[in-house]
């Protein structure tokens, strides 16, 4: 009998907070230096895996600004930190968020299958383009790129990492002390790519993981960032603001996902929701608008604000104007964001200071509540085909604890989550496939067909 589908969860790691979150750092329960405070991502990666979470997720950027949250202005690298985490946990998923557009296939295919074996099978890879413009001039390249130009690279990357991470098929290695036999050379596979963005000829010198390659996650909301995960995504984050527009949304990805041939089962899509619990639905609202009031600050929220535009400077604008007419700004920056902006302001005739607290300061979450009207929410979403899983943004860790001891017992009493970990590995507890090694599918066939 097949298993009733489950709810994946993720915990977003959080540091001192990030875009529209002023006040975090200053929370008497945050470590000022909570970004790069080790014991503190070790905590919550510990509560997440009690709670029986799928997968922590390690957002990451590059180019910052003295406008850019605390957070982003001094943090860890996400290699580094899901090193340190796999050895503190056993089951829970660790997903860095590592770019396309400036990193080497070689050099991530390694860090990456590096990751998986240290944490026996565990690694998830957020793929992402960059959308700050200042980040080619951190890599010596002057322009930053276009749309075009990153999705395409985007897409050539992965698969050329994942070539790389076949490089071995599973009994490459017979390590056998008698004999002297370490390495079965018939079983090893160098790649030979020339591509588009990439010329690559070799072998990836490490072999593959207990759950065969690290999982694609894939988050990027454009034309050309729902097709990325419609081809190489095997989960995808997102964000979405109503059960309406995460029914479409899904709907949209699968049937992307059919027309690259592949199942749309093998497809969880994860939107990110900042949830308050409260005893009483009314007292998660206080609780929320504290929140609100504490992150209140619209200079910092003006400056921050241009990021979606290439970082461009909003405070030369009468606030009490009508929106500026900036057609183009922010094409190759985060352009999805940008043009969405642009399109409501023009619509319903905004000033900068009205977009500003629309877009540019936190707003209400439908996740919040009391343990029955959070839980109730979720089991909504879930059952009527918006989700797969949620991505869980929470503001300190007594507000985790509140969702995991008061808001998954519930879930957990109607089945929704799961009690126990199916697995050990990432692909395990998500219910996808192992990836056959492409060489060793090769040979099977070559065999098969000379039969
Ligand atoms: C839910 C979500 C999470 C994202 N996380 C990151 C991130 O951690 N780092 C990053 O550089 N970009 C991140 N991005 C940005 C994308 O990689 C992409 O560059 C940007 O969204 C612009 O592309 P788009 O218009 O296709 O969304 C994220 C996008 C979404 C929708």
């Amino acid at each position: 009998m097949s298993q009733k589908r489950q709810l994946h969860l993720g915990a977003v790691l959080r540091g001192a907070g990030g875009v529209g979150e002023h006040g975090v750092w200053r929370d008497a329960e945050v470590p000022v230096d909570a970004s790069i405070n080790i014991d503190y991502y070790i905590e919550q990666a510990r509560l997440a895996e009690e709670a029986k979470f799928d997968l922590i997720f390690v957002v990451d950027s590059h180019y910052i600004t003295p406008a850019s949250p605390p957070h982003y202005l001094n943090r860890f690298e996400p290699f580094t930190v899901l090193s340190a985490l796999a050895t503190q946990t056993k089951n829970i998923g660790l997903v860095g968020t590592i770019t396309t557009s400036f990193e080497e296939p070689f050099l991530v295919a390694r860090r990456f299958a590096s990751l998986d074996l240290i944490s026996r099978g565990r690694a998830g890879w957020n793929v992402v383009t960059s959308g700050d413009e200042g980040t080619a001039k951190l890599f010596g390249i002057s322009e930053h790129f276009d749309y075009e130009h990153r999705y395409t690279r985007a897409e050539e990357h992965v698969r050329l990492v994942q070539k790389l991470w076949d490089t071995y098929e599973d009994d490459a290695f017979p390590r056998n002390t008698t004999t002297g036999e370490f390495l079965n050379p018939e079983k090893f596979h160098p790649v030979n790519h020339q591509g588009r963005h990439f010329q690559l000829e070799g072998p990836l010198n490490i072999s593959r993981s207990q759950q065969g390659q690290p999982v694609i996650f894939q988050a990027g909301d454009s034309e050309f960032g729902r097709n990325l995960g419609g081809s190489i995504g095997e989960g995808i984050f997102t964000h979405q603001a109503t059960l309406q527009d995460a029914k479409a949304f899904r709907e949209d990805i699968r049937n992307r996902a059919l027309q690259h041939g592949r199942n749309p089962d093998h497809l969880i899509i994860m939107p990110g929701i900042d949830v308050v619990v409260g005893d009483t639905d009314a007292q998660a609202r206080e609780l929320e608008k504290e929140i609100h009031q504490q992150d209140a600050d619209f200079d910092k929220s003006l400056k921050q604000f241009g990021r979606s535009f290439g970082w461009h400077d909003f405070t030369q604008y009468d606030l009490d104007a009508p929106f500026p007419d900036l057609t183009g700004l922010g094409d190759n920056s985060f352009k999805t964001r940008a043009d969405a902006v642009r399109s409501r302001a023009r619509e319903h005739g905004l000033t900068l200071r009205q977009v500003i607290e629309e877009f540019g300061t936190p707003q209400p979450s439908p996740f919040v509540g009391s343990p029955e009207t959070v839980a109730n929410l979720i089991q909504e979403w879930f059952e009527n085909g918006g989700v797969d899983g949620f991505n869980i943004h929470y503001r300190t860790h007594r507000q985790f604890k509140r969702f995991t001891n008061e808001v998954l017992p519930i879930l957990r009493s109607r089945s929704i989550v799961r009690s126990d970990y199916e697995s050990s590995t990432l692909r395990g507890n998500l219910g996808l496939p192992v990836p056959e090694n492409q060489n060793t599918a090769n040979t099977r066939l070559a065999q098969q067909v000379f039969v």
